[in-house]
């Protein structure tokens, strides 16, 4: 196998320097930043560990997606792929944080996000390794909190909510105050944008390691535009993926209670299992915990056993941060991460967590062996009852398919 070496990305330097430049010790001095090479997927592609090999790959790659989206301080759109993201939005969210001659704020994603997402949206910035769950890795093109099935797309208005309202019980803020101020009332959209641009960057270099390992060739400048345009169009049809969550009714306090009882009922069955993650009582001790996709990505898919030290830390030298199980969740704590209200609950129900265990459930009217509405909304009213949010006081922060219509892009 030939790989062209690419020393410029194989530094990791672009964090270092970075945090130096955001507390202003040598803001005359500081190098221009630059993405990181997904060296953790290459290694993990070629199955090796072999510092060398996985730098040529890596580097290489880098090289030919910086070609075809830029450097972090003047990101690009590939030519030719059908436009996903508003590089107006981007380029404002790009570089470094200040305000141009136009007066419009830039640097937002540096602002904001850096410190935990990374330069390259690869979960790895500086604080992440002391958080728990970690920052999210957009480079994989998968979100958990959205509104169309598993494995597709999220729409804009799904990141613009996670960004807006954070993801309670994790380190993920809100950024909901944003809006109270005239001149940042549209960063959040902006934010939404950079993100899907960092996103959409990193599946194609994934895509390129793992052509590049299974065709044993370095991919040209073609294939990398032909690979931008295609991961490009997952983006702009996300909208034909949005699932119709059916809109739970208000029920009278009798009914309610008996609504309760039955999604108990069900919750502990063998039909529905929740149980069997979420514990008998939904404390989130069930038998069976597992890795979300992120990990298993360089664990489990190449033999290793991401819970054995010595197994896993072959990966470190490649960025790989300690496996964390994704443990199902403790609905008694409250503060649900998509969301409290028993619509969202339903939302996640039907929809499932893409990239965790978490499944999506089928729902039928006429398959006697699937779920009908009415069990969908005695689960949710359970799972709502036991996180303490009582059904008159919830704010209607997401209303399922009324959202979705808005959200399409
Ligand atoms: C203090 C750390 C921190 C900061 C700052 C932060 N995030 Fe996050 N973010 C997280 C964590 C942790 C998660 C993962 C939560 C999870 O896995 O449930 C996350 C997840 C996300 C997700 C994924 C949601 C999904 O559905 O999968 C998006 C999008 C996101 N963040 C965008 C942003 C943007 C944009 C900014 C800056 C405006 C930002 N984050 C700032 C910690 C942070
Ligand atoms: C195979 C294991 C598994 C099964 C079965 C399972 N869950 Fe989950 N569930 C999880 C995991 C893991 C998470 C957390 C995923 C994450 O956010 O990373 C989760 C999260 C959730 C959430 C979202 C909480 C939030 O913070 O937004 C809800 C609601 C939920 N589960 C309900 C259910 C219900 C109801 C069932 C049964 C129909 C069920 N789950 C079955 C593993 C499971």
């Amino acid at each position: 196998m030939r790989f062209a070496q690419s020393p410029i990305h194989l530094l990791n330097l672009g964090n270092v320097s970075l945090l130096i430049c955001s507390v202003g010790i040598l803001a005359a001095g500081c190098s221009k930043p630059s993405f990181e090479a997904n060296r953790l997927a290459a290694a993990s592609f070629l199955e090796s560990q072999d510092q060398q090999k996985v730098d040529e790959l890596a580097g290489s790659v880098g090289e030919l997606v910086e070609q075809v989206f830029g450097p972090p301080d003047a990101p690009k759109w590939p030519e030719n792929a059908p436009t996903a993201v508003d590089m107006a939005e981007v380029e404002r969210c790009a570089g470094p944080v200040g305000r141009a001659y136009d007066k419009v704020e830039r640097g937002l994603y540096r602002k904001h996000c850096v410190q935990c997402h990374g330069i390259t949206g690869d979960g790895a910035g500086p604080a992440a390794a002391l958080l728990a769950p970690y920052p999210r890795d957009f480079r994989r093109g998968t979100f958990k909190f959205k509104s169309t099935s598993i494995g597709s797309k999220p729409l804009r208005s799904d990141l613009v909510k996670t960004i807006e309202h954070g993801l309670p019980g994790t380190s993920m803020p809100a950024f909901g105050a944003l809006r109270n101020r005239p001149e940042f009332e549209k960063d959040i959209e902006s934010l939404a944008e950079y993100v899907v641009f960092l996103a959409i960057r990193g599946e194609v270099e994934r895509r390129l390691l793992k052509r590049a390992v299974d065709s044993e060739e370095t991919p040209s400048l073609e294939d990398a535009k032909r690979v931008a345009a295609s991961v490009a169009e997952l983006w702009v049809n996300a909208s034909a993926n949005v699932v119709e969550v059916p809109l739970i009714p208000d029920v009278p306090p009798a009914e309610y209670a008996a609504s309760v009882e039955r999604g108990k009922a069900l919750f502990t069955s063998d039909q529905a299992s929740c149980f069997k993650c979420h514990g008998n009582e939904g404390k989130g001790d069930g038998v069976s915990q597992d890795y979300d996709e992120w990990t298993k990505d360089w664990t489990i898919r190449v033999g290793i056993d991401p819970a054995s030290k010595s197994e896993w830390k072959v990966m470190k030298p490649f960025g790989a941060l300690k496996p964390v199980v994704d443990r199902s969740r403790n609905f008694h704590l409250g503060g649900l991460r998509g969301g409290s209200t028993e619509q969202d609950i339903v939302k996640r129900i039907v929809l499932g967590i893409d990239g965790t265990p978490m499944p999506a459930i089928t729902v039928s009217e006429t398959d006697p062996n699937a779920f009908n509405l009415e069990n969908v909304f005695d689960l949710a009213r359970y799972v709502a009852s036991l996180t303490g949010v009582k059904p008159e006081t919830e704010a209607a922060t997401d209303s399922g398919t009324a959202n979705s219509a808005k959200g399409a892009q």
